[in-house]
């Protein structure tokens, strides 16, 4: 489906409309006022996540993404807490230093077409392991490759022909040897490998403070050993470890890889970021999160990228969890909502020029970022992605440091490139190779 075809739809049947057809019938809520209304006004009506075949198969219902009720809050309110701890003590150094690799990276292709799409998800997914298990790998790593192939097969199976089968007939599909079983394989090889981390973990000497997700949660779990109501064990860690790979590192990857295409076919916007880069900072240094402020443009520009090129055909999934009444329409308790973000994104009532790549849309007439509400790609209330931060820290840091060290042009020859998406559950810039010109050696 193309994403113009639920905002379509909303100006026939209203912003909140049922489409029937699937197995089950799916409330669109269209429109920011709409959204806001569900998911921020009642947000404890819709903090339900459904459950569907596949996904029950895969997560069991732990860890934080296809969690509710009790074990959902706990895991959630610990994921929050434990990455605002890293965040600040580690992950801002180690996303700098990812930074780095990745411009090397690209300086070895010497200025020669590339396509950018592996080693930018080596870099997002090496934040995760930093975050996870504590350390980064050379991206030659055989257990590093394994692992992103087996994060990256999940994520690109959702979506698939294969993957919406098994959703609507789960009972057949068990005797048929179709790719979704590769699926199951992946979440086992995933398991083995996070036990194994586990255990090493458990056996290292124990650190003043604990220096990553699975010290902390190892940390947890000894805290509560005692406590009847504690969901912290083994199941869950390794769900949330699953969730924050597979939640995390393909959608940042996406969007850095969206933000380097647009750079080529907007030469002048490119212009305008070297020269605040430049302004800014010195040719020598790392830039930061931290660096933010002193570089607006750019900041809104990594905003108007999520805008723009948003990665999701629509936002997830929720339940209601009460009766309710939405601006006149009835959702029965246990509906299955979806928010249409893209109606949101395309509405010329929020956005001065919604069809164009403009930055703008993120900046005061003083030239100053201006954060706003209205875009609602990562969720939006009770649910609201809990990576939020982390990923906009990875975009900024990977994305100004990269556009300081490099001119990106097309190669040479090729005069257009598409900048329609691939479309599926994300929606994906389609290949494209890019030459990364070093800027030092620019006449
Ligand atoms: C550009 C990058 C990202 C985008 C576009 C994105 C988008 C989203 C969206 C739309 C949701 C569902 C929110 C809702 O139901 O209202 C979500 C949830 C979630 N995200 Fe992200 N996300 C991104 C990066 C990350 C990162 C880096 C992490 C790593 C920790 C992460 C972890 C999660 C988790 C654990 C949830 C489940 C929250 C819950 O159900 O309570 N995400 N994300």
């Amino acid at each position: 489906m193309h994403p113009g075809v639920l905002p379509e739809m909303a100006k026939k049947h209203g912003n909140v409309f049922t489409l029937r057809g699937g197995t089950q019938p799916v409330i669109i809520l269209s429109g920011f006022e709409t959204i806001k209304e569900a998911l921020i006004k009642h947000s404890e009506i819709f903090a339900g996540r459904p459950l569907t075949p596949f996904f029950k198969v895969i997560t069991k219902g732990k860890g934080i993404v296809f969690a509710n009720g009790h074990t959902w809050k706990q895991q959630r309110k610990f994921g929050i807490v434990t990455m605002q701890k890293l965040g600040k003590k580690v992950l801002t150094h180690q996303i700098q230093a990812e930074a780095q690799q990745l411009v090397e990276i690209f300086a070895s292709a010497n200025g020669q077409p590339f396509d950018p799409s592996l080693p930018i998800i080596n870099s997002t997914s090496n934040v995760a392991c930093a975050l996870v298990f504590g350390r980064r790998y050379s991206s030659s790593d055989e257990e590093f490759l394994k692992l992103t192939e087996i994060v990256n097969y999940n994520t690109e199976f959702g979506g698939t022909f294969s993957h919406l089968l098994y959703e609507t007939f789960p009972w057949l599909m068990k005797h048929i040897p179709w790719p979704y079983k590769k699926s199951f394989v992946c979440v086992d090889d995933l398991l083995s490998y996070v036990k194994k981390e586990i255990e090493k973990h458990r056996v290292e000497p124990p650190m003043e403070e604990p220096q990553d997700f699975i010290n902390y949660y190892l940390f947890q779990m000894e805290k509560s050993k005692n406590d009847p109501t504690s969901t912290y064990d083994e199941e869950n860690l390794f769900q949330c470890i699953s969730d924050i790979f597979s939640a995390g590192t393909d959608t940042t990857a996406k969007t850095l890889q969206w933000a380097l295409l647009l750079l080529m076919t907007h030469p002048d916007i490119q212009e305008k970021v070297h020269k605040e880069l430049d302004d800014a900072f010195g040719p020598s240094q790392t830039i930061g999160y931290q660096d933010r402020k002193k570089i607006p443009y750019t900041f809104a520009l990594i905003h108007e990228v999520m805008r723009y090129k948003c990665i999701l055909l629509t936002g997830n999934p929720r339940l209601s969890l009460q009766d309710i009444t939405i601006l006149g329409t009835f959702i029965p308790k246990g509906s299955m909502i979806v928010p249409d973000v893209h109606s949101v994104f395309s509405d010329p009532k929020i956005w001065e020029t919604p069809k164009k790549f403009n930055p703008s849309h993120f900046l005061d007439k003083d030239g100053k970022f201006v954060d706003r509400e209205e875009l609602v790609l990562f969720g939006a209330g009770s649910r609201v992605c809990i990576g939020k931060e982390l990923a906009k820290m990875e975009l900024i840091t990977f994305f100004s440091n990269l556009l300081r060290a490099f001119t990106f042009k097309l190669p040479e020859g090729v005069k257009e490139v598409s900048t329609e998406p691939v479309l599926g559950f994300t929606l994906t810039p389609q290949h494209y190779k890019l030459c990364a010109i070093p800027r030092n050696s620019e006449t």
